[in-house]
């Protein structure tokens, strides 16, 4: 497992991310991770308030960064199933699709300036770390260990 130390609150503490074997995959894995964290750190920020026009400026830049870098890594994680052949590529791409769907979701609520967004983004990108990186992309550790990847 990647230590990921959090400089956020108490409760997230250490988001414990897994080694994947892909150190490309594993950078981007951590810098979302942070990006969790900044995240729910904002939202923490808000809970007692309306966002104001500030608020909602860090949020867009906020989410534009999580967008850029979810884009890039899915495409890159990808990109290397392909060409290494990884068998469960297809359903592994439907998985991203579906991310890409909800933060798309997700962004037409914060373009309308909906606060429903907050509790939906941060359980969304929580699930995400959890169950996408250390459950799905571990499954491709040991294929691309094999395949002399790292
Ligand atoms: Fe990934
Ligand atoms: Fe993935």
């Amino acid at each position: 497992m990647l230590s990921f130390k959090s400089a956020g609150p108490r409760e997230i503490g250490n988001c414990l991310v897994a080694d994947v074997g892909v150190n490309a995959c594993n950078k981007q894995h951590l810098r979302l991770a942070s990006y969790a964290v900044e995240f729910h750190e904002m939202v923490e920020n808000l809970s007692e308030k309306e966002p104001d026009k500030e608020d909602w400026r860090h949020i867009d830049a906020l989410l534009s960064r999580i967008s850029r870098v979810v884009a890039v890594h899915f495409r890159e994680e990808e990109d290397l199933m392909v060409e290494y052949g990884y068998p469960d590529y297809a359903r592994h791409k439907t998985l991203h699709e579906k991310f890409i769907k909800e933060l798309a979701n997700i962004q037409s609520q914060i373009n309308n300036r909906n606060i429903r967004f907050k509790s939906k983004l941060s359980t969304m990108l929580w699930n995400w770390l959890y169950n996408h990186i250390n459950v799905e992309d571990y499954k491709y550790r040991e294929f691309f260990l094999e395949k002399g990847v790292k």
